[in-house]
């Protein structure tokens, strides 16, 4: 969302011509260019995992996820803590977000570290490169795979948003790519897809048991009529609906097929407005402020309930929401406002989420696919009190024992 003190300007204009008809017809002609190719064709696609796999779960079984949400960052030392207590505000800055970063990772040692936009709040940064350098450096300090999607607030300084995406997709230790590549024409940067494989020496080694999902859910609308944040295109869609095809079919596909597809997970930046189908009767967190999604529903939640292998949606955007809601199936859940020189609530501490995905221990002894997904957050306090734990999802729950 729009901090406070800035949220008089209103939206900005990106000053990006609009394309309209003629862009609908070349991705139109395009898609009929898939809808023709030959059976053959897909088949090879599917071969589960991909050469570039790096990820997978652990020996014990599990595949931790550390998301972080809004860092803001700006110029370090010397950009100001909003939002915090009088008390607090003394030698307060960027580098309070980096040290959360740190003490985060230290804590979880999770497997991978996912930055769901706003990394940086560019319209206070004097160089938006060095302050996406500074903003992912406790990441790549950590030797942990990382990677992210933009916001709305990345591209308001030196680099465009394409010019950002590719400046992370070149930093150290992420798995972030500029977009898929054998996609030619795609709204936004940073769309791509990571799978994780089965533990090693598993029979599900060469499978992907957990699907992840990144997009990049725009800025501001540059549609004249349409006032607001931006929203995930049907290009964007189209990318989904086709990789979520594909990883279900390898999956149902020998060595070991299955009967159900793989659990997904959904990363990007701005809430879906099914987000506000919750009351605190019926979420887990809280919700302190509205849900500031595009002003118009381009459709991604349905998608997402059509394509059935995601079961849960992670957003950043409105800094003093934190909560998860289940609808249709879907867990929808925001990160919790994460850095310092981002607006929020003073004296409700900064916080993130971790979700953790949990193996089967089959008959044999071994481990078998997803069986539980689970959630939690910690706040930054002196011992980074975990709160908030849930079950997202259960394989159990849905009738898939075999
Ligand atoms: C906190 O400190 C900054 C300077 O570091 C100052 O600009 C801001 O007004 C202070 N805020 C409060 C609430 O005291
Ligand atoms: C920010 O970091 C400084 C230096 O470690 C620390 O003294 C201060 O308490 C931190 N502020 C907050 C709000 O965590
Ligand atoms: C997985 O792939 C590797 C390399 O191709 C192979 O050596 C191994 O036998 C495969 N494992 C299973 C369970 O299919
Ligand atoms: C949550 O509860 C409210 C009533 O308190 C209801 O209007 C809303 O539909 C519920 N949402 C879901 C997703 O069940």
């Amino acid at each position: 969302m729009v901090p406070n003190r800035r949220s008089g300007s209103g939206i900005k204009s990106t000053g990006k011509k609009t394309v309209g008809f003629d862009f609908m017809a070349v991705v139109s002609m395009v898609y009929c260019f898939f809808c023709v190719l030959p059976i053959g064709v897909l088949a090879a696609e599917q071969s589960g995992l991909e050469e570039t796999q790096k990820l997978r779960f652990d020996e014990n079984g599990e595949f931790k996820i550390l998301q972080v949400a809004d860092m803001h960052y700006a110029n370090g030392k010397s950009t100001p803590c909003l939002d915090v207590l009088p008390s607090q505000n003394t030698s307060c800055s960027d580098l309070n977000t980096t040290a959360f970063v740190q003490r985060m990772i230290v804590a979880e040692k999770p497997n991978l570290v996912v930055f769901t936009g706003d990394n940086i709040f560019a319209f206070d940064s004097l160089d938006s490169a060095k302050s996406l350098d500074a903003a992912f450096a406790p990441a790549i300090a950590s030797n942990i795979p990382w990677v992210a999607v933009l916001g709305n607030h990345d591209q308001e300084g030196t680099l465009s948003r394409e010019g950002v995406m590719k400046h992370i997709v070149g930093m150290k230790n992420t798995l972030s790519k500029l977009n898929p590549s054998k996609v030619h024409i795609i709204d936004g940067f940073g769309n791509y897809n990571l799978v994780v494989g089965g533990v090693e020496g598993t029979e599900f080694a060469n499978k992907s048991v957990l699907n992840l999902y990144f997009l990049d859910s725009g800025d501001y609308s540059t549609s004249p009529s349409i006032p607001g944040y931006g929203w995930i295109k049907p290009s964007q869609q189209f990318w989904f609906q086709r990789t979520s095809a594909k990883l279900q079919r390898a999956y149902m596909h020998e060595p070991v097929p299955q009967k159900a597809a793989a659990p997904g997970l959904a990363y990007f930046h701005i809430p879906l407005p099914e987000y506000a189908s919750f009351d605190s009767s019926n979420l887990t967190g809280v919700k302190q402020e509205g849900i500031s999604s595009a002003s118009v529903n381009s459709g991604f939640f349905t998608t997402l309930v059509e394509a059935g292998d995601v079961k849960a949606v992670f957003t950043g955007h409105d800094h003093k929401n934190d909560f998860c809601g289940k609808l249709t199936g879907i867990q929808l859940c925001y990160g919790g406002g994460f850095g310092y020189h981002a607006y929020g609530k003073a004296g409700w501490p900064r916080r993130a989420r971790v979700v953790v995905a949990s193996l089967e221990k089959t008959e044999k002894g071994t481990w078998g696919d997803v069986k539980s997904i689970k959630t939690w957050k910690r706040v930054d306090d002196k011992h980074l009190t975990g709160i908030d734990g849930q079950v997202l999802w259960s394989k159990s729950f849905h009738g898939r024992k075999n």
